[in-house]
């Protein structure tokens, strides 16, 4: 589904490298935790996948294309298939939960008709329903997070990329957040999560793979979680 062949990326202005010969691939359905200390390059290598950054070398594929081919439109369409989830919520401050969810489906071109019924649907899968009529600033950080994950499932994407989705929240919203992305395991996405948080990786035995300073240096299928 996710494939890195020999991908190094530089940050051309200050020289970072910030990935260095990155070679990864990821099943259609599978789970992985991407660890690694602050600077590894976990943003980078979820940027690449966005088709926000390009790679240097190598190239990154999804779902046997080559991204480096797209252009245009294409690129729109490749990130509609990509829910994306980040350690702030980046909901619209000035709509509802609703119409923050309703927003993204018009940007994703789904027709009107379908909207309450998937709305509800995936303010159910995160526990919000009851929400629905709330402004951002009168939810809890826990609540805006599982909005901002509703959000990210609302188009129903076969993949689901996390950065750092529980770095604002205590254990207990942390773990609610990982029964979340669970159950989109479950139902067939591809899910992968770039965390600092060992109790989540411990709470969820899955693939880790782990970088430093840009080097895939282990990848782990019994779920080890060690930098
Ligand atoms: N836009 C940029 N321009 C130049 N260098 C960058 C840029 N973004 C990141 N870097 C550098 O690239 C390296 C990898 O950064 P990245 O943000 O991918 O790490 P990370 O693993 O996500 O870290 P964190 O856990 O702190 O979020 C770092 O050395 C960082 O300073
Ligand atoms: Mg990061």
């Amino acid at each position: 589904m996710i494939h890195f062949h020999r991908v190094t990326l530089e940050y051309p202005r200050t020289r970072t490298k910030a990935l260095f010969d990155v070679n990864l691939e990821i099943k259609k359905g599978e789970f992985v935790f991407l660890v690694g200390h602050s600077g590894a390059g976990k943003s980078s290598l979820l940027g690449l996948i966005l088709k926000r950054l390009e790679p240097t070398q190598g190239a990154v594929y999804f779902a046997g294309e080559n991204l480096k081919a797209l252009r245009g439109d294409r690129v729109a369409l490749h990130r509609r298939r990509i829910g994306m989830v980040f350690q702030d919520h980046r909901l619209l401050k000035d709509r509802t939960v609703e119409e923050n969810l309703t927003f993204a489906l018009q940007v994703l071109g789904v027709a009107r008709p379908e909207w309450e019924a998937r709305v509800t649907r995936v303010l159910r899968q995160v526990g919000l329903v009851h929400k629905k009529r709330a402004y951002p600033e009168e939810l809890s950080v826990g609540e805006a997070q599982r909005v901002a994950i509703a959000r990210a499932l609302v188009g129903d994407p076969p993949v689901l990329l996390a950065d750092e989705p529980t770095g604002n929240l205590d254990p207990a919203n942390a773990l609610a957040v990982l029964e979340i992305f669970k159950s989109v395991h479950a139902r067939g996405a591809t899910v992968l999560v770039a965390t600092h948080a060992r109790d989540l990786v411990e709470a969820y035995p899955q693939r880790v793979v782990v970088l430093k300073s840009g080097q895939l240096v282990r990848d782990d299928r019994e779920g080890c979680y060690s930098l």
